[in-house]
């Protein structure tokens, strides 16, 4: 492997040496609040979103049929080993910058750098699908107590002019218009900007009670759902292979394997804890417990949600859009629609928050190692003690895009980046054992070379699952990673001056 050579502190492979991360830890001026459960609500509220509110839809209706569940148990497989690593790894370093600081000190500059573009993917694409989900809720609760502003206000531009055409199509009388514009994807971007410039505490308590929120309406959905299952819904389990026009191939195991590819998404944000170690109070141990508590806490919560709701509804009956509320509809609990209509539009706001908290944090570990400008990154807001420009750099992007932007597909762009940062990392936690076997580990990731290696080979065929355009748009992308990096990055790195 490459990163067996020997570099020179010119190297593209040179790392940032171990006791550096010490120094960063004790001259952190962010504020140690966050305890063990508070880490794991981040966590839980970085997860539950529009993967289980949406994409169950389309995954079970198109390609798993009622073995949905099973397409969640792979998905949380892969999602398992890489967060065991991630585990070890933020018990070694808990310093804010998560897969990026980590494999910065252990494989070197360009490795990190690309995990750091890809985490970019994960978090502002994540937050920006989730800004445009929480529209589209939004607009159902506006519905449910009939206000149904015009489509121009509603949605970006291309889609407005799709959704205007088919509702004329209709019979419907839309007046023309030039210019349209997500207004509420905007708006709760702006939002979610001001609670995190304001502060992580503040931050994290608005997370904690809409966490409590979103969990209990996902339990009732299990529960108040379970009484409505009708198992012959779940004949055949895994229905039969059929192959499209295009020669795609929907159910049987390959179609099962595709919907794990689909709702991965699902599980994205449980290693957004990573990122937060700079501000937990006991992060060598808290950041691994949190890693795995959210993660198997939401898997068993998504397996019983997709049992209960290819249940309710036979498969090819399930709705695309808005499949958990729509299934309850249809089965004539329409109070419940509410219930779960508001507690998706909470869900995914506190998605957002975590997306975008992640994000900046991201963003301050890579600036303070020189990688991108401080000025803008690292800037760190003398009251609120937040990275405050950053923040608003991250809200300004993010509310620009899901407003002016169609991103039905930009799900499956995050899910590629975070596929491969996943791979990365359980090569590189494994790597600085060998290189390093006598660091102090508060947690060992168990039968290690098993684990990376299963973590590796899971998620990238879980990323060799994605469509064809997504990984044209992910070469795009890391291309253009690759070319920031040499013509800015490395250039102003600090281990240019290692002083
Ligand atoms: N896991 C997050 C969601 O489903 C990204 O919305």
């Amino acid at each position: 492997m490459e990163t067996q050579v020997k570099t020179s502190d010119n190297s593209v492979w040179r790392k940032k040496p171990l006791a550096a991360y010490e120094q960063d830890m004790k001259k952190s001026e962010l504020k140690r609040v966050l305890t063990r459960w508070g880490l794991t609500s981040l966590g839980i509220g970085a997860v539950i979103g529009g993967g289980i509110f949406v994409l169950t839809g389309i995954a079970a209706h198109d390609w798993a049929g009622p073995a949905l569940a099973l397409s969640f148990v792979l998905a949380g497989i892969a999602c398992t080993f890489a967060a065991l690593c991630y585990a070890e790894f933020a018990s070694i370093l808990p310093v804010e910058g998560s897969a990026y600081a980590y494999s910065y000190g252990t494989v070197g500059e360009i490795f990190a750098w690309f995990i750091g573009w890809n985490l970019i993917l994960e978090y502002m694409m994540g937050a920006t699908t989730v800004a445009v989900s929480w529209s589209g809720y939004f607009e159902k609760l506006l519905h449910l107590f009939h206000i149904d502003p015009p489509v121009w206000l509603m949605n970006d531009p291309v889609t407005a002019q799709e959704k205007a055409e088919a509702l004329r199509a209709a019979g419907q009388v839309i007046p023309d218009f030039s210019f349209a514009v997500n207004l509420p994807a905007f708006l709760i971007v702006w939002l979610v900007t001001y609670i995190l410039v304001k502060g992580i505490k503040e931050a994290a308590s608005t997370n904690n009670l809409i966490v409590m929120l979103k969990v209990t309406a996902v339990i009732f959905v299990i529960i108040a759902g379970s009484f409505f299952v009708d198992i012959t819904n779940w004949t055949p389990f895994i229905p039969e292979m059929v192959t499209d026009a295009t020669g795609q191939k929907h159910y049987g195991f390959s179609g099962v394997v595709t919907a794990a590819s689909i709702v991965f998404f699902a599980y994205i944000g449980f290693d957004a804890v990573s990122t937060q170690a700079g501000e937990a109070i006991n992060p060598r141990k808290d950041v691994p417990f949190a890693i795995i508590a959210s993660l198997i806490i939401c898997t068993l919560l998504y397996i019983l949600v997709s049992l209960v709701l290819t249940g309710m509804v036979r498969y090819d009956s399930l709705d695309l859009k808005a499949p958990v509320a729509q299934a309850f509809a249809d089965v004539g609990l329409t109070w419940a629609v509410y219930i779960i209509t508001i507690a998706a539009i909470a869900g995914l706001t506190s998605v957002m928050l975590v997306m975008m908290l992640g994000q900046t944090r991201i963003f301050l570990g890579m600036a303070k190692d020189g990688l991108l400008p401080r000025g803008l990154f690292a800037a760190i807001h003398p009251t609120f003690k937040t990275p405050w420009k950053s923040t608003i750099f991250v809200g300004f992007i993010v509310s620009i895009v899901a407003a002016l932007t169609p991103i039905d597909k930009v799900s499956e762009l995050c899910s590629s980046g975070t596929l491969l940062a996943f791979a990365m990392i359980c090569a590189a936690v494994w790597l600085l054992r060998v290189r390093e076997p006598n660091l102090e580990r508060p947690y060992r990731t168990p039968a290690l070379p098993v684990i990376a290696t299963l973590g590796i080979v899971a998620n990238l065929y879980l990323m060799y699952n994605l469509r064809t355009d997504t990984k044209i748009a992910f070469v795009i992308w890391g291309t253009l990673g690759i070319i920031v990096y040499f013509l800015y990055s490395r250039r102003h790195s600090n281990l240019n001056n290692p002083e």
